[in-house]
C-alpha cells in the first residue's frame, strides 16, 4: 500500500469543494490505490460548517481517506502538503466580470503562496481555481520565492471541457472521442478555444480518425457559436443557476490534477495554465494557459504547433489582458 498523500482544499465549506471532496475520497484524482490525508480550510467562522463536511466524509466511508483535518490555520493546512487546490475565494455574480474579483482576492493568493513558500513540500502541486485564476496563480507563486513557479498551475481545464462537450454535443459522439482541443490565454471571456489541431476519433465510422474542423464542417459556427459559448459559458451558467459553476469546476479541478500526477494519455495534450517560459511568445512567468502534456508528475507545454493569424492576435489580446491584471494588483 502507498503511503498517504497530503491533499489540501481550500474554501473547504463552499459549492466547488462539497463536490470536490467526495471525488477526492473516491480516488478520482490520484487513483484508487492511493491513501489520502485531508486537509480542509476555510475562514474561522465556517468552523462549524467544516466540522459538517468532515462528518460526511466519514459517513461515507471511503476506504482511501486517513486522517481527515479540519482547520483555519495556513500552517496546520499547508504543512508538508503534496497537493493544494486552492478554490476558496468570493465567486463573482451576475454582471460582474472575473477580473472585478481582484481587489477581494488577490491578498488570500498572497498570503497561501507565503504559507506554501513556508510550509509545503518543495515538489508541491498548486491549483488555483479561486478567480481571476490567472493571476492569483501568479500572485501565489510570487509569494513563493522558495518554491519553483512550475508548482503553481491555474485552471482552464474546465474551459477545455465545456470546448469537448461542445463538439462531442454538435457531431453526437461521445466526449472522450474528442482530442487535442487547445484553450489559449486568460480563464477569462477572452480566453480563445481552438479546434485547429483538434481530432475526433472513430469518426465518421469506426477506426477512423478526422481534423475536427473537417468533421464539424461548419467555420461559422466554429469561429462564432463554438468560440463565444465556451468563453461565455461561465456567465451563462452564473445567469441560469445564480451561482457559479461547482460540479463541472469540481470535475475540472479533478482532471487537471489527475493528469499532472499520473499523466496525459499517449498523443494527447490538455489545457493547462502554466507559468510561461516564453513559448509562443507569452512573456516569462505569466500563468497563460496551454496545450500541456504530462509525464510522472511533470508537465510540459507542447511545442511547435503551427498557429493562425487569429489565434496569434487572441494570444496577444489574453497576454496584454493578463498583464493589465497583473498591474492592477501591484505586480
Ligand atoms: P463559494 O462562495 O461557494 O465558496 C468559497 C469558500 O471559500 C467559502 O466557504 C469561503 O468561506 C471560503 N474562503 C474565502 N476566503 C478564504 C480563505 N482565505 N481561506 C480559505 N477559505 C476561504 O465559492 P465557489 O463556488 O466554491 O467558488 C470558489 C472560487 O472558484 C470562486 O472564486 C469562483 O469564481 C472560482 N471558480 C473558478 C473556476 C475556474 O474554472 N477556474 C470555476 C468555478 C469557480
Ligand atoms: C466558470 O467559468 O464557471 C467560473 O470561472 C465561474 C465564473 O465566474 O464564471
Amino acid at each position: 500500500m502507498k503511503s498517504p498523500v497530503n491533499v489540501v482544499v481550500t474554501g473547504a465549506c463552499g459549492n466547488i469543494a462539497y463536490a470536490i471532496v467526495m471525488m477526492i475520497a473516491q480516488g478520482q484524482m490520484l487513483g484508487t490505490d492511493q491513501p489520502i490525508n485531508l486537509r480542509l480550510l476555510d475562514l474561522p467562522a465556517f468552523e462549524a460548517a467544516l466540522e459538517g463536511v468532515k462528518m460526511e466524509l466519514v459517513d461515507g466511508a471511503y476506504p482511501l481517506l486517513r486522517e481527515i483535518v479540519c482547520t483555519s490555520d495556513y500552517a496546520t493546512a499547508f504543512e508538508q502538503a503534496d497537493i493544494a487546490l486552492l478554490i476558496g475565494a468570493k465567486p463573482r455574480g451576475p454582471g460582474m466580470d472575473r477580473s472585478d474579483l481582484l481587489k477581494a482576492n488577490a491578498s488570500i493568493f498572497a498570503g497561501q503562496g507565503q504559507a506554501l513558500d513556508k510550509h509545503a513540500r518543495r515538489n508541491v502541486k498548486v491549483l488555483v481555481v479561486g478567480n481571476p485564476a490567472n493571476t492569483n496563480a501568479y500572485i501565489a507563486a510570487r509569494n513563493a520565492p522558495s518554491l519553483s513557479p512550475s508548482c503553481f498551475h491555474a485552471m482552464t481545464r474546465l474551459d477545455h471541457n465545456r470546448a469537448v462537450g461542445q463538439v462531442a454535443t454538435h457531431l453526437n459522439v461521445p466526449c472522450d472521442r474528442v482530442k487535442n482541443i487547445i484553450i489559449w490565454g486568460n480563464h477569462s471571456n477572452s480566453m480563445h478555444p481552438d479546434l485547429s489541431h483538434a481530432s475526433v476519433t472513430h469518426y465518421p465510422e469506426p477506426g477512423m480518425i478526422t481534423p475536427a474542423v473537417a468533421a464539424l464542417n461548419d467555420p461559422k459556427w466554429i469561429s462564432e457559436t463554438f468560440v463565444n459559448t465556451v468563453a461565455l459559458r461561465g456567465g451563462a451558467i452564473i445567469k441560469a443557476r445564480g451561482k457559479s459553476s461547482a460540479a463541472s469546476a469540481a470535475q475540472a479541478a479533478v482532471h487537471h490534477v489527475r493528469d499532472w500526477v499520473l499523466g496525459t494519455p499517449k498523443g494527447e495534450w490538455v489545457a493547462m495554465s502554466v507559468p510561461s517560459d516564453g513559448s509562443y511568445g507569452v512573456p516569462k512567468d505569466l500563468v497563460f494557459s496551454f496545450p500541456c502534456r504530462a509525464s510522472n508528475g511533470v508537465y510540459e507545454i507542447v511545442q511547435g504547433l503551427r498557429i493562425d493569424e487569429t489565434t496569434k492576435a487572441k494570444i496577444q489580446v489574453n497576454i496584454d489582458e493578463l498583464l493589465k491584471e497583473k498591474q492592477e494588483a501591484g505586480y
